[in-house]
């Protein structure tokens, strides 16, 4: 065969071409052997396996070059394709011939031997490596799905501006800019340019970045992530909840019909995670959360809200995700409805997630009522100036409508196992950190 036939092909489908001559275009991760044999652990981003030079069976500059290799070169390695049963990947090359395409200085990564701030300074290079390689794609199958799932339900993707007047999440998160002289924020929620869109849509999302300056430094919390932000009209609260069960249970069906690999990379239980799309997910109000919490011996009294003990402990007490409904509206946003016979609670829901997760969606039905709207924004202190616009919505045709949003970040670790959301999103933004 000339060089011209050879298929350059990918390591993912290594699978196809075994027996077959191909050359494959990708970078060295890591090498190991002896003076008559090089074991090349390669990457193309696709997937991970090995090439096997053996010095008898190449040419003698080939064996050198492949002995020389260092770290992170990128290369196009030409060979045969064989079965490997020993490795998880099921494939390997026998390696023919070597070509450097780009040399690489000392790698300044070693993940077993660096902590987790080092490898996040070096975010640029780390995210060659398979932890964030398997986090990230499925991260891309949820972000897929999440148009798949949508469309199919009916939905049109409505973007929200990111530069805004209105602080709807509370005022104390506000990333303020200069806008030409006026101040304006970058945007917590795109859920008040939603609700416009569902009154001339019907049924709209929203997904984009949001931005909170979150001063807490916890596992959960980012200052800069995405948020799918479905909007409803003539949507009733339970209706809203029953949407929610199957965008959650479609997107970890997704996972694991498109990343199995990946999931095996990361160790995830693939059975844990299928139990979890089991539905209806319960639901528990937050005063029945309360009693369960005080009968376990947390120190918690009807008003509060629930920090991340109380949120692992309601999810795992019920293995599954957990629907916590109708908090108190003094701790909730002020466009959530009123409950119909008790002023002090409102018509929302917290989907808590299983093993500590923490909360991955928030929604609510919206209240209608252009007198009680205008009064809780001036009760929260929020320039009415801002909000006339929305005010106008429940001027001209009000409807019924619910909608919720779900952290992108807060379901990649969930369905990943990720301990920490910085490896949910390729360049974390947090507290104490904006670079790279
Ligand atoms: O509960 P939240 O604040 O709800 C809203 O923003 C509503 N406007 C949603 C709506 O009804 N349209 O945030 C929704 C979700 C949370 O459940 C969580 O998953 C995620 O956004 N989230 C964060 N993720 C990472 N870092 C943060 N700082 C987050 N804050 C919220």
């Amino acid at each position: 065969m000339t060089e011209t036939e050879i298929p350059t092909i990918q390591i993912i489908d290594a699978k196809d071409y075994v027996g077959q001559t191909v050359r494959i275009g990708g970078w060295l991760r890591q090498k190991r052997g002896s003076g008559k044999i090089a074991f090349l652990q390669l990457r193309d981003g696709t997937a991970f396996f090995q090439g096997v030079v053996v010095k008898a069976d190449v040419p003698e500059n080939v064996f050198e070059t492949a002995k020389e290799l260092k770290q992170e070169t990128s290369l196009y390695v030409t060979g045969e394709i064989h079965e490997d049963s020993r490795s998880s990947f099921g494939y390997e090359m026998a390696v023919s011939d070597v070509q450097v395409i780009g040399a690489s200085q000392d790698y300044p990564i070693t993940p077993k031997e660096h902590g987790t701030e080092f490898l996040f300074d070096e975010r640029h290079l780390y995210l060659r490596h398979i932890k964030p390689f398997a986090t990230l794609k499925i991260r891309n199958t949820l972000i897929a799905a999440t148009y798949e799932f949508f469309n199919q339900e009916g939905f049109i993707k409505l973007d929200a501006p990111l530069l805004t007047g209105s602080a709807p999440e509370g005022t104390t998160e506000l990333f303020e800019t200069d806008y030409f002289g006026q101040s304006a924020f970058l945007s917590q929620t795109g859920q008040l340019y939603a609700e416009a869109g569902a009154m001339a849509f019907g049924k709209v999302f929203t997904f984009g970045p949001a931005f909170r300056a979150e001063k807490s430094k916890t596992r959960r919390h980012l200052t800069e992530f995405w948020m799918i932000e479905p909007e409803m009209a003539f949507m009733d609260q339970e209706a809203s909840l029953a949407l929610q069960e199957r965008y959650i249970a479609f997107l970890i069906n997704k996972v694991l019909e498109q990343n199995d690999q990946e999931l095996d990379l990361l160790k995830r239980d693939k059975d844990l995670l299928r139990s979890y799309t089991q539905l209806p997910f319960p639901r528990v109000s937050y005063d029945d959360a309360i009693k369960l919490l005080q009968d376990n011996n947390f120190d918690v009294q009807w008003g509060v809200d629930f920090g991340s003990p109380e949120e692992t402990f309601l999810a795992n007490h019920f293995s599954s995700p957990v629907f916590i409904t109708n908090y108190p509206k003094k701790i909730k946003a002020f466009y959530m409805k009123r409950h119909p016979s008790r002023d002090d609670v409102v018509i929302c829901a917290d989907l808590l997630a299983p093993e500590g997760y923490g909360e991955i969606i928030g929604g609510s039905e919206r209240d209608t009522d252009y007198d009680y709207l205008k009064a809780r924004i001036e009760e929260e202190g929020l320039s009415l100036d801002e909000y006339n616009w929305y005010l106008d919505l429940r001027k001209y045709g009000s409807v019924p409508h619910s909608g919720f949003g779900l952290g992108l970040e807060r379901m990649v670790t969930f369905v990943t196992g990720e301990d920490h959301i910085r490896e949910a999103i390729p360049f974390p933004r947090m507290m104490h950190r904006i670079r790279p």
